[in-house]
């Protein structure tokens, strides 16, 4: 890859360096020329796509980040699902357009793939959707569970419906395909095939460090990434891994946000790398989804050029006596712990 000496120098605010508390270090990373990925159609018949053979489910794929998995698995071998009942940012309507089109761009470059319209929160639409792989594809590999919404609001203005259907799609729309995609796994496993499966789960830094007007949308991202750990404690024995990712990148999501439409802006000269394009995520989910990718249980942020690791929750400093504290020794001992006090704490 070709360095190109020059600052990627974006303006960022506030409230987007809070979103995306990396997002200042990225934008003040010398810049790269990105590399294109490669369509089927420009592979050589005797290259090898790193997911030649792997079939794979990508829910949310009719636009933003799951649009660039489902043509990057493609460009890669992949024979995708995409998966996408095409609502509005906040998750009312359905339009199966977004999803076609998908499948028409993949098809134009010479490769497969099937529009899938199940809602991924929804107990027997999340079967329809395993089976339609299997039926279409003959088999399944990767499950990428990307789909989401929207409904930001302060907790104390938040209402019943705001916080469940963000639940709703996010949390058991990841559950419900895992459910059923492991099932099937499992079914292969105890048949004695040699399973070499991978999920990728897409959980945020909104849930995972916290943001202010999320309680809905960051609970459940936070609940992604724990539910991407137990996955991976559970369905490894079956071989398949489980991973998280944490994206920042250009979407209707992010340019709907207030202090972060600005930030996200593609730079106006084209030559400059562009760390908001949400192409810049799929490389790793690409990974992640190969046959031989040895991760499991990890969750990862990535934006722009930058791939990094979450430090799982860990237990640090303690305070430790053979009988049962007071609350008066608390009020004490406990700023070892926490010293004044924590975030935001009003003096
Ligand atoms: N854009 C970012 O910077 C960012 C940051 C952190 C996390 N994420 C996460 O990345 C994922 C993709 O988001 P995006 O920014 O590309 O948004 P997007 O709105 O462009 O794409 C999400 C897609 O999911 C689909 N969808 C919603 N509910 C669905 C359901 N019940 N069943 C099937 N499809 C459904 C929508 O129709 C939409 O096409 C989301 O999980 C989001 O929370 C994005």
């Amino acid at each position: 890859m070709r360095v190109r000496p020059r600052r990627a120098g974006l303006t960022l605010t506030r409230a987007g360096c809070e979103r995306f508390p990396d997002a200042l270090a990225a934008g003040d990373r010398e810049s790269r020329i990105q590399p294109r990925p490669r369509r089927e159609s420009e592979r050589k018949d005797t290259e090898m796509g790193a997911l030649d053979g792997r079939v794979a489910i990508i829910t949310g794929a009719g636009r933003g980040i799951g649009r660039e998995h489902a043509l990057l698995f493609a460009a890669e071998g992949a024979k995708v699902v995409v998966n996408d009942l095409g609502g509005a940012m906040d998750g009312s309507g359905d339009d199966r357009t977004p999803a076609q089109q998908v499948v028409d761009e993949i098809k134009a470059m010479g490769g497969e793939a099937i529009a899938n319209a199940d809602n991924v929160a929804d107990w027997e639409a999340g079967q329809r959707l395993i089976n339609a792989a299997v039926e279409a594809f003959g088999d399944l590999h990767v499950l990428v569970n990307n789909a989401g919404i929207l409904r930001d609001r302060v907790l104390v203005n938040m209402s019943e419906d705001e916080w469940d259907a963000v639940l709703r799609v996010h949390l058991k729309g990841h559950f419900i395909p895992t459910h059923w995609a492991a099932a099937y796994w499992r079914e292969q496993a105890k048949a004695g095939k040699e399973v070499k499966a991978s999920i990728v789960n897409t959980s945020s830094t909104s849930g995972l460090l916290g943001n202010p007007g999320q309680a809905n949308y960051g609970a459940a991202k936070a609940g992604i990434a724990a539910f991407t750990v137990i996955a991976s404690q559970e369905l490894i024995r079956y071989g398949v891994r489980s991973n998280a990712i944490a994206p920042a990148a250009r979407t209707r999501l992010t340019e709907a946000t207030p202090g972060l439409d600005q930030v996200v802006k593609a730079p106006d000269d084209p030559g400059r790398f562009d760390v908001w394009d949400p192409a810049n995520v799929s490389p790793l989910v690409a990974y992640l989804a190969t046959e031989s990718c040895p991760a499991n249980g990890k969750v990862f942020f990535v934006q722009g050029g930058k791939v990094q690791l979450f430090q799982p929750w860990t237990l640090t400093e303690s305070i430790d006596k053979d009988e049962r504290w007071t609350v008066a020794e608390l009020e004490s001992e406990m700023k070892r712990l926490i010293g004044d006090g924590g975030a935001g704490v009003a003096r």
